[in-house]
């Protein structure tokens, strides 16, 4: 997969994909991803990218000709199959999206920064606007950040263990089940007899068990 991320902090983001699984993937060839400045697609002396927005009002917008001029270069250079804005007016990211973004080959990620950007941007050139929740972040990059893990994550080969991406929270509509590590008895608090037993049946079912019984406490809205 390749994931092309258009911004005006590009410093912000990089961080994320310098450690851990994101790094990986990226040494193993999985995943490419490409940073672009928005600052570097315009001609104007002091490389501006923001303007006053028509009918007054406070906040900068991010104009329209650097993002064009970005997005075309790169629709020149290959096909993609989604470019998404992120904004905290877009759809919320779930499980389920991320699931399916994660099939695609190639992607643009824009972000936004300030007021947004020109309206212009989002009729002509986005197929998808996404928020990673109701609250707002100073710009889209921390939420690009987080759209990224949760799609490479499920990339074939990203994770280690295949299985591990699978069970999940939320990977089955449900929340996952409680984990424990050694010691089995810490201090008198001990690790469930079943999950000590090498009886698998059993201890799938009491996980299915778990899993249902968090979810309906914390999470019934899932379950409906
Ligand atoms: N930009 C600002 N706030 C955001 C949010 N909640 N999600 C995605 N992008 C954003």
């Amino acid at each position: 997969m390749r994931i092309d991320i258009i911004t005006v902090l590009p410093e912000l983001l990089k961080s994320p994909f310098e450690a851990s699984i994101l790094k990986r993937s990226i040494e193993k060839g999985l995943v490419e991803i490409h940073f672009h400045n928005l600052r570097d697609y315009t001609d104007t002396k002091y490389r501006q990218v923001d303007d006053y927005q028509f009918g007054g009002g406070a906040g900068m917008v991010l104009m329209i000709e650097p993002i064009d001029k970005c997005i075309s270069k790169l629709k020149k250079e290959r096909t993609y199959d989604e470019v998404i804005y992120m904004t905290p007016d877009g759809t919320t990211l779930n499980q389920k999206m991320a699931n399916s973004i994660s099939l695609q080959k190639n992607i643009i990620i824009l972000c936004g920064h300030y007021k947004g950007v020109d309206q212009r941007v989002r009729d002509a050139f986005i197929t998808k606007e996404i928020s990673i929740g109701d609250y707002v972040l100073s710009g889209g990059e921390l939420g690009a950040a987080v759209l990224c893990d949760t799609i490479i994550r499920l990339i074939p080969g990203v994770l280690n263990d295949e299985t591990s991406a699978l069970t999940d929270t939320f990977q089955d509509g449900m929340l996952a089940p409680p984990v424990y590590t050694r010691p089995a008895d810490y201090k008198n608090m001990k690790v469930p007899d079943i999950l000590l037993s090498g009886n698998f049946g059993k201890i799938e079912q009491w996980r299915e068990e778990k899993a249902h019984e968090r979810t309906e406490k914390l999470r019934p809205d899932l379950l409906k």
